[in-house]
């Protein structure tokens, strides 16, 4: 189980000292599905990199199994079984493929590869012995990424977006895969998506904004919700102030 429990995170940037997350409560159980969504900006990215230990909390503690890892590294937590698959993954340049799902895994079992590749939609033969450079594509490489993650069976896995820039026959399998994890695997998983199909997964979907958890819902409830929202035309919100409200639109 891993909890946190008055989180709040600041960052500087050019206008001086901001509040990130003000705040945050939320204790995610084991052996379930979290789908965490919300607005761009809302701050879901925030609170995977706060789990992982890339975002340091100025209050407030985290707690893995009731033993607080507030001030954890990244690599102590990477050991402990918490990991992250960024939204724009970097790049590890001059390693093989099968090295890295080596290395993600802690032994060489060539079968073992071919099946984590195959759940991300990629053919072993084609990029095992492939060196990761940049010859790689963006979705190549996110998803060689998810597969090296999928590799380390870990306590609490943190997949932020892995549907950015994949193809949607990719993102078929990646669904699939997603939802046979929770079978083979009893770590907790959470998905950051914006795609129904993803949230449909979920037990529980977290909805972030404003730097808040709004919300703690199941998906049925949440679709039925977002259904009812008709978003607000901001154009035509501009026409009105402008007292142009019966001007065409011309977006
Ligand atoms: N290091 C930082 N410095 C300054 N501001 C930051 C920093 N990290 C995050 N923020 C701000 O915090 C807010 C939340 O960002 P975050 O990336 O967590 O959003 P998100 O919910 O993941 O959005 P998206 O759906 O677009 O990926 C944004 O306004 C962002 O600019
Ligand atoms: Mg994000």
């Amino acid at each position: 189980m891993l909890e946190l429990i008055d989180v709040h995170v600041t960052a500087t940037d050019e206008k001086g000292t901001v509040a990130v997350l003000p705040g945050i409560n939320l204790t995610l159980e084991d052996n379930r599905i979290y789908v965490m969504t919300g607005p761009n900006g809302g701050g879901k990215t925030s609170i995977a990199k706060t789990m992982m230990g890339i975002y340091r909390p100025s209050q407030g503690k985290i707690l893995l199994d009731g033993t607080d890892i507030t001030a954890k590294t990244i690599t102590e937590r990477a050991r402990l079984g918490i990991g992250y698959a960024f939204q724009q993954p970097p790049r590890f340049k001059g390693i093989k493929v099968k090295d890295l799902l080596t290395i993600a895994a802690g032994y060489e079992d060539k079968n073992f590869q071919c099946e984590l590749l195959y759940d991300v939609g990629l053919c072993a033969q084609d990029y095992l012995e492939r060196e990761i450079n940049s010859s790689f594509s963006g979705g190549e490489l996110k998803r060689i990424e998810i597969a090296s993650l999928l590799a380390r069976k870990l306590k609490v896995a943190v997949f932020d977006e892995p549907e950015a820039g994949i193809d949607l026959w990719s993102f078929q399998k990646l669904t699939e895969t997603f939802a046979g994890l929770h079978e083979k695997y009893n770590g907790t998983l959470v998905i950051i998506s914006h795609q129904e199909r993803i949230l449909r997964l979920a037990d529980r979907v977290i909805l972030v904004s404003g730097g808040r958890i709004s919300e703690i819902t199941t998906p049925e409830k949440f679709l039925a919700e977002m259904e009812k929202i008709v978003p607000d035309c901001l154009c035509r919100a501009d026409c009105i102030k402008g007292e142009m409200a019966n001007a065409e639109c011309d977006r």
